[in-house]
């Protein structure tokens, strides 16, 4: 039962709040509250998901950064060419667990029965938060567009972001833990323990990191995502050393105090607006607004992600379920800017990381957009395929 206090406290909302047996729905969440997505379509509720984890992450040699000209040191030798850093640091495997809280928000299609029928899992990348997926209106959110054609979604902050647990970010925000929360979350919705819902089918929807956690996933657990549509992502990492080094990566706490204070320094964030509209942007093709929520809602990224994250793409041959690959025509740190040279790398990604997805398996080029799809105008095109590559192969 969720406390009275929290309902009381959004009485208005729980009033609008379509969704029958709203307390049963909310089963798992902690101090659950009512939220309409941007555009008002879907009914969703957001809270805290206590979720039980462990991985052997890997034990990293390096502390600090002490200051800003330490982390941008890190960031220029772990970009140079024939690095030694990222190799220097590497420790022995250590075991992680806890249990960590981990906000999230599922969405029902408003006004109607949650369909419980197929979730899909929304991983969003670095710079951003769950706020990706239900960005601005409803003609760039995800959700909204989702709740539109009937489906349920579950969006999260990765560990680390947002809302979420901020653990030690050298240490322990690290790819394999956030791998295991990932599996974690998506057995809890597969079981009934979050929104007393046993889903019978999960579509893995990532995006950029989020992306890259997705195929893990679909590498080491096959059988927890019915379909995996992998955005802003593909096997070609050139672009990577010109995003990262394009984002000019600065200590959160100490550039964007006043919202992440207290934050330890191997939490790194984007500088400025010029550094996240060249790392996920393309003009002409994005109003200047949605730079300026980007901009507003931006997100860290942590030194444990950097030094873990090459240990992540991984070819799937135990995976044989759908694949749909999505990127914006421009994207900079999976396709060095040009998505379809030398070859259409979106389409690439089968051949390379999937011998065994089915058939049904697709992808798409979002024209006139950057790495961050969702925020460009041609974010609608690319949700209506993805809905119809789910369509397409029974997913929903
Ligand atoms: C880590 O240790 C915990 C508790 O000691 C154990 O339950 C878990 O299986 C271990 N995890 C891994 C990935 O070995
Ligand atoms: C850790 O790094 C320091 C220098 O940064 C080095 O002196 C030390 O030997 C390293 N320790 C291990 C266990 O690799
Ligand atoms: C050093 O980098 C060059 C250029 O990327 C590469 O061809 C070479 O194989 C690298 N050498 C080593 C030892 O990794
Ligand atoms: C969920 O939506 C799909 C697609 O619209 C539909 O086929 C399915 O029957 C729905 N399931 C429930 C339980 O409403």
């Amino acid at each position: 039962m969720l406390p009275a206090l929290v309902l009381g406290a959004s009485a208005a909302l729980a009033g609008a709040s379509a969704i029958p047996s709203w307390e049963t729905y909310a089963t798992g969440f902690n101090a659950a509250v009512p939220v309409l997505s941007a555009g008002g379509h879907a009914d969703c509720i957001q809270g805290n998901i206590p979720v039980a984890a462990s991985a052997m992450n890997t034990h990293l040699n390096y502390t600090g950064p002490a200051n800003q000209r330490a982390a941008t040191e890190t960031i220029v030798e772990f970009l140079q060419v024939n690095a030694t850093l990222p190799m220097e640091v590497l420790g022995d495997k250590v075991n992680v667990s806890g249990t960590y809280n981990i906000n999230a928000k599922l969405c029902f299609p408003f006004g109607s029965a949650p369909n419980t029928s197929s979730v899909q899992f929304l991983t969003h990348g670095v710079g951003f938060d769950k706020s990706y997926w239900d960005v601005f209106s409803a003609d760039y959110s995800y959700q909204d567009a989702a709740a539109l054609k009937g489906y349920t979604t579950f969006a999260y902050d990765r560990l680390g972001v947002g809302l979420s647990d901020h653990p030690d970010p050298i240490q322990v925000v690290q790819a394999p833990l956030e791998i295991s929360i990932a599996h974690s979350l998506i057995q809890m919705l597969r079981s009934g323990s979050i929104a007393s819902t046993s889903f019978s089918k999960v579509v893995g929807v990532g995006h950029s990191l989020g992306s890259e956690l997705t195929n893990a996933i679909t590498a080491q657990y096959p059988k927890d995502v019915d379909g995996a549509v992998l955005t802003g992502f593909s096997v070609d990492t050139s672009g990577q050393s010109t995003f990262f080094a394009g984002l000019d990566l600065v200590i959160a706490s100490q550039f964007v105090a006043t919202r992440f204070p207290g934050l330890a320094p191997g939490y790194l964030i984007a500088e400025s607006r010029a550094g996240n509209q060249f790392g996920f942007f393309r003009a002409p093709g994005f109003a200047p607004a949605l730079l300026d929520t980007a901009e507003g809602t931006k997100q860290t990224f942590t030194i444990g992600e950097l030094f873990t994250n090459s240990m992540l793409m991984s070819s799937a041959p135990g995976f044989t379920g759908p694949i749909d690959v999505v990127d914006g025509q421009y994207d900079l740190p999976f396709c060095q800017s040009n998505c379809l040279v030398p070859e259409n790398k979106a389409a690439a990604v089968k051949g390379a990381l999937y011998p065994n997805a089915a058939s049904g398996s697709t992808y798409y080029i979002a024209g006139d957009a950057g790495h961050g799809v969702n925020l460009h105008y041609s974010a609608g095109a690319a949700y209506a395929h993805i809905f119809e590559f789910i369509e397409n192969n029974d997913l929903a």
